[in-house]
């Protein structure tokens, strides 16, 4: 069943190597087949590390059911698929694996980091989605950021108790912020490995637990001059919502729920990869079944 899958997708996605198509900045098809490997690769050192680390037992002493950590053995299995077909499809351009240092250290900060993780997979595929000039290869990528995306909602909503979902739409995060996010968690990769036209930020935070609503501090490393005035954008399904920094603050907007990566900007509507100074920091807006803020 799974190999004739894998067999299915590569066939979709045929050889890369064959049709190298060249796109302005550079990001051609095969690009953006190795940053989507690179990701995988993550993921899949991810499962496969933490369920060697954490058994049965480890599970149900963290409160879990037991059929909690064989539908994440799936999910494992389904992140070694998707390097399968990916790393088929690129052949002798393939990226290989790095090695990693991922934040858990039991069954309970596993699963929340895995649907961190889950979701930044997610806006990964529907950010680069755009970089894709042959149909077949977004057809494979969409049908594997379904799957990303029903990891994600699993994850959040069965396995941790909270929304399966942020809103109507799912943001869409760009290449550079991606790889912030991924690199924060590898130490090293081979040498051999393809340069990726990206680059990561320096990280952001906006304190412990910022409030829509409320003022929150924003702390990085600023690289630009002190006397450019910056802004905190945070983006929302397809919105970015924009609020001045002054003095190390800035004002959380009310509306956001779920899931919202925000980044620190020099422009004042728009965040892009040329205009970020820091960020992305992940923040998690909890609210209930009436879209209500928990606590
Ligand atoms: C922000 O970006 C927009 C669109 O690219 C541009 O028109 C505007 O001048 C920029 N603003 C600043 C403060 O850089």
């Amino acid at each position: 069943m799974r190999t004739s899958f894998i067999t299915l997708v590569v066939a979709a996605i045929g050889a890369v190597n064959a049709h190298p198509l060249k796109r302005d900045g550079g990001v051609d098809d095969a690009t953006v087949l190795n940053f989507a490997l690179t990701l995988e690769h993550l993921e899949n050192a991810f499962y496969s590390q933490a369920l060697a680390k954490y058994d049965a037992a480890a599970f149900e002493k963290a409160g879990f059911r037991s059929w909690v950590r064989e539908r994440f053995q799936q999910v494992g299995e389904h992140e070694a698929a998707h390097v399968q077909f990916l790393s088929g499809a690129l052949g002798d351009k393939a990226t290989q694996p790095c090695t990693y240092d991922f934040p858990h250290d039991d069954p309970k900060s596993f699963a929340a980091f895995s649907q961190i993780l889950e979701g930044v997979g997610v806006s990964a595929y529907t950010g680069a989605a755009q970089y894709i000039t042959d149909k077949s290869y977004l057809t494979a990528a969409a049908s594997v950021l379904a799957t990303e995306a029903r990891h994600a909602s699993w994850v959040a909503s069965t396995v941790n108790g909270g929304s399966g979902w942020s809103g109507a739409l799912d943001v869409p995060l760009t290449l550079d912020t991606v790889y912030t996010l991924a690199a924060s968690f590898i130490k090293s990769c081979p040498s051999t490995n393809p340069a990726l036209p990206v680059k990561a930020f320096p990280a952001v935070s906006f304190g412990d637990h910022p409030k829509p609503g409320s003022m929150a501090s924003v702390t990085f490393t600023a690289t630009t001059d002190a006397s450019t005035q910056l802004y905190a954008v945070f983006f929302t399904g397809l919105s970015q919502l924009v609020s001045p920094i002054h003095d190390g603050k800035t004002m959380i907007p009310a509306e956001l729920r779920g899931t919202v990566y925000a980044v620190v900007s020099t422009n004042d509507t728009i965040a892009t990869d040329g205009t970020i100074v820091a960020g992305p920091a992940i923040i998690n807006i909890d609210f209930n079944a009436e879209g209500n803020l928990i606590n």
